[in-house]
């Protein structure tokens, strides 16, 4: 009990510097609000934000942008491109734990899903990129993955006369197909991959019957005793931080990167919309299903010094409750 409470006020003081006032009617030493009330609120929090429409210019980018992810002149041998591994039928990620090299050896992390990144805040499991302009140069630029090299890539691409003028309209006054329209087109058309609406959406547009009863009781973990929501709240699911969740330590995480603190092997909170499409999970694909990462928080947990105070320490969920956790992201 204590600990769905803490975590309700915690999320009504993130929403409220999102802009909702939730904490000033409900301050926190305020009684718990009645349960139709309080899935109010938390229908406040999930809602989507109204979609934004493209103009026509960002229409042409994007439509470019889908051509290139998917146009194997961007690596070295012609023969992977964006979507090797970001795969549009796995969730935009892989199915491996770890994604493929070029060389067919595994690269130290999990290949993410690219659902809703538009509003994200920074690039990779540790955040290292600001934009997601500069991350597209990352995989054209390395080694092992798909290595074309910017020069090349803008090159060949050029020697196209069809695509050289898809890029004159989406890029107009532009006199040669640049390296940088190549990245923006990347960018605009990864910003128009929105998780399509589930029935969780139908529940937070108040349709009470759009979850069954074992989902809504997952929902009430996620959002209570579990504490899951502390992290991944908002229509998204990430708080876009960087938590250590108490995973096995492996890999050095945001403690490496500019804006990470040393010693705290940190992860970005990925979004969980589709979640169950994208296994396996967690930044080194180690968690196969997600009935493996609800006994990893319910049990699993590798207790240190840098583990995220948001965390809930001994949460002890019943069978029917993992169950229930597990029905409940499926609806996302
Ligand atoms: C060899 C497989 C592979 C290829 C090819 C690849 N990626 Fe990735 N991608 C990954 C992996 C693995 C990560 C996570 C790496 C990390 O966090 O260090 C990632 C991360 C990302 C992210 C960050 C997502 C987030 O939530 O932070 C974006 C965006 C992205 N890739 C876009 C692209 C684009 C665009 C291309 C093509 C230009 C591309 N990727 C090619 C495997 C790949
Ligand atoms: C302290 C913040 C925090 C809390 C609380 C939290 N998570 Fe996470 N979650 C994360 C971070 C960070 C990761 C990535 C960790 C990594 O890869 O090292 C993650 C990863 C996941 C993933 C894997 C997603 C993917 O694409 O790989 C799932 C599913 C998930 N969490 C569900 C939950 C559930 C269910 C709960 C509640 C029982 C929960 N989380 C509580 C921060 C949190």
């Amino acid at each position: 009990m204590l600990n769905r409470l803490s975590g309700f006020v915690l999320v009504l003081a993130l929403s409220a510097s999102g802009g909702v006032v939730w904490s000033q009617a409900l301050p926190r030493s305020a009684e718990q609000p009645p349960p139709a009330d309080r899935d109010q609120i938390w229908r406040s929090i999930f809602a989507r934000p109204q979609p934004r429409p493209a103009d026509a210019l960002e229409t042409k980018r994007q439509a470019l942008g889908a051509l290139l992810f998917f146009d194997k002149r961007l690596s070295r041998d012609n023969d992977r491109s964006c979507a090797t591994c970001h795969q549009p039928d796995n969730g935009y990620s892989d199915g491996e734990p770890r994604a493929r090299g070029r060389d067919g050896t595994p690269l130290t992390r999990n290949t993410p899903h690219l659902f809703n990144l538009a509003d994200a805040t920074s690039f990779y499991w540790d955040g290292r990129e600001p934009t997601l302009e500069q991350q597209a140069r990352v995989p054209i630029t390395t080694d092992n993955e798909l290595a074309a090299g910017m020069e090349t890539a803008a090159a060949r691409l050029s020697a196209d006369g069809e695509l050289r003028a898809r890029f004159a309209e989406a890029f107009p006054g532009e006199t040669e197909l640049s390296e940088m329209s190549i990245l923006d087109a990347l960018a605009a058309f990864e910003r128009s991959l929105v998780s399509p609406e589930t029935r969780f959406d139908a529940w937070v547009r108040g349709d009470a019957d759009a979850l069954d009863e074992t989902e809504l009781l997952g929902f009430r973990i996620f959002v209570g005793k579990g504490g899951c929501v502390s992290c991944h709240g908002g229509w998204r699911m990430t708080d876009d931080s960087f938590h250590d969740v108490g995973l096995p330590l492996n890999d050095p995480g945001r403690s490496a990167v500019p804006g990470g603190v040393a010693g705290i092997a940190a992860f970005k909170t990925p979004g969980l919309r589709q979640v169950s499409k994208t296994a396996p999970y967690m930044h080194d694909g180690s968690l196969a299903t997600l009935d493996a990462v609800v006994d990893h928080y319910a049990g699993n947990l590798i207790r240190r010094p840098s583990l995220s105070p948001n965390v809930v320490r001994d949460l002890d969920l019943d069978d029917g409750e993992r169950a229930a956790l597990v029905a409940f992201l499926k609806t996302l």
